[in-house]
């Protein structure tokens, strides 16, 4: 079966996180994604946080399945005369450079376009035009400059990054869309274009919703369903809510049985208003389903703590999966706390393709993230990273470089 982005060339300019995660998105679905790297260093990522001597490291794989590499010293003409070839032949190049980099590399957008009107390039910066345009930034800058980290943790406690890479990976997502859609565009114009995600702007539009809340708090000092109500003061800016749901739906985590011991003995639940009455029958408090103080959404807003301090008891008699399949049989949304261990051994996320086995020659089997999305006509097959430059020779010479352009360029170290 083909692939959606078949025939459609990237030279792949990243490195670190954000950027290669969106050429990989690309590979899995088609597109030919040729990495470029310095020569004799590679991605900075191959080396960070080894497990394995000497083996391209699980940062470095799990970011650039299905990809070609390779080497090229960019500020030696030589090697600029190959980045133009490149550029004349590729439909996107992608970039995350520091700020200027590509223009100190002399590849200005202007030269670009010059070289070939119909290339996108797409380019991840830490800040768009403002006054931090020229930082560099790293995933939990953007974090906390994405209004995240003020919105995360506890009301007492400090400002918290997530787990969750939403700078990274969140902003190389968002570069992906600006790619296609780019793509889709050129069908029409016959023209490229610029196409730049920074990671604030990824980050804040994944925290939209509290900028939401920011306006709610402003217009009636008050937002009734985070744990500060009412007993806590609010501020002027939106508080940090803990584990409360960000929704119109109160949730929370609550311990199970177990939890003394395992850190992640807890589940997730929802009091979504139309399941209330099952709610209620399952914890013994059917009294709560007429009761004014309980009855409606409004009236439980003050009485949140308490009730999910209810709710908490029953958990605290249920494993996290027993409470699952429990709530589950009325509709009641929850959901388990997952460790990374439970996630790695899960056979339906095998079945899926999203935890993929793959096989390295170097390092031996790994486990790594398959395609999240999935598409009825473009299947997924992650195929492992590349080593350092392991498609130099067959890319150049696709390019239309002869063997002895080849070897001299080799000896000259500039591929
Ligand atoms: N041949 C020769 N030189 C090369 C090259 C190649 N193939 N590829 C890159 N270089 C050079 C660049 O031209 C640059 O040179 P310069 O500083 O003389 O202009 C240099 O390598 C380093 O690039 P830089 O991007 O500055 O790397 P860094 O390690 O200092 O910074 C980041 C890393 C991530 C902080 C920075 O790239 C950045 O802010 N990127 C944008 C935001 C981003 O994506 N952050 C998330 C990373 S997960």
């Amino acid at each position: 079966m083909g692939k959606a982005l078949d025939g459609v060339k990237i030279l792949d300019f990243t490195h670190v996180q954000s950027g290669p995660t969106c050429t990989q998105l690309l590979a899995w679905f088609g597109a030919d994604v040729i990495k470029v790297e310095k020569a004799g260093e590679g991605d900075a990522t191959r080396g960070q946080l080894r497990d394995v001597p000497d083996a391209d490291s699980l940062y470095f794989t799990m970011l650039n399945h299905n990809k070609r590499s390779i080497t090229l010293d960019t500020k030696n003409p030589k090697g600029k005369e190959v980045l133009v070839t490149l550029i004349k032949q590729c439909d996107v190049m992608v970039e995350n450079f520091a700020p200027g980099a590509l223009d100190r590399m002399g590849f200005s957008w202007e030269r670009i376009q010059e070289i070939n009107p119909r290339i996108i390039l797409a380019s991840v910066k830490g800040f768009g035009p403002g006054p931090y345009v020229d930082c560099k930034v790293y995933e939990n800058v953007a974090q906390c400059a994405g209004g995240s980290a003020s919105t995360s943790g506890f009301a007492d406690g400090p400002p918290m990054v997530t787990g969750a890479q939403i700078g990274d990976s969140g902003t190389g997502l968002h570069l992906a869309l600006g790619i296609v859609t780019a793509l889709y565009q050129r069908e029409q114009t016959g023209r490229g274009q610029k196409v730049l995600a920074a990671m604030q702007d990824a980050v804040l539009n994944l925290c939209r919703v509290k900028l939401r809340d920011q306006q709610r708090l402003e217009r009636t000092g008050v937002l009734k369903e985070y744990p500060q109500f009412p007993d806590i003061e609010f501020g002027d800016a939106v508080p940090r809510a803990g584990n409360s749901s960000g929704g119109g739906q109160p949730g929370s985590i609550l311990k199970c049985k177990g939890w003394q011991k395992d850190p992640n003995a807890y589940i997730y639940f929802i009091t979504q208003a139309a399941v209330w009455p099952a709610i209620c029958k399952i914890i013994d408090e059917e009294s709560w389903i007429t009761d004014p103080h309980y009855a409606t959404p409004a009236a439980r807003l003050p009485h949140l703590k308490s009730i999910f301090a209810r709710i908490e008891e029953w958990t605290k008699t249920k494993t996290k999966f027993e409470a699952m399949d429990i709530l589950n049989e009325f509709d009641i949304p929850c959901g388990p706390i997952l460790s990374m261990k439970e996630i790695a051994e899960d056979q339906s996320l095998r079945d899926t393709g999203t935890v993929v086995e793959v096989d390295h020659p170097t390092r031996g089997k790994y486990l790594t993230v398959g395609n999240p999305i999935k598409m009825s006509d473009s299947p997924t097959e992650v195929t492992r990273s590349p080593l350092l430059g392991e498609h130099t020779e067959e890319v150049m010479k696709q390019m239309g470089y002869g063997d002895v352009q080849i070897a001299e360029l080799r000896a000259s170290k500039v591929i």
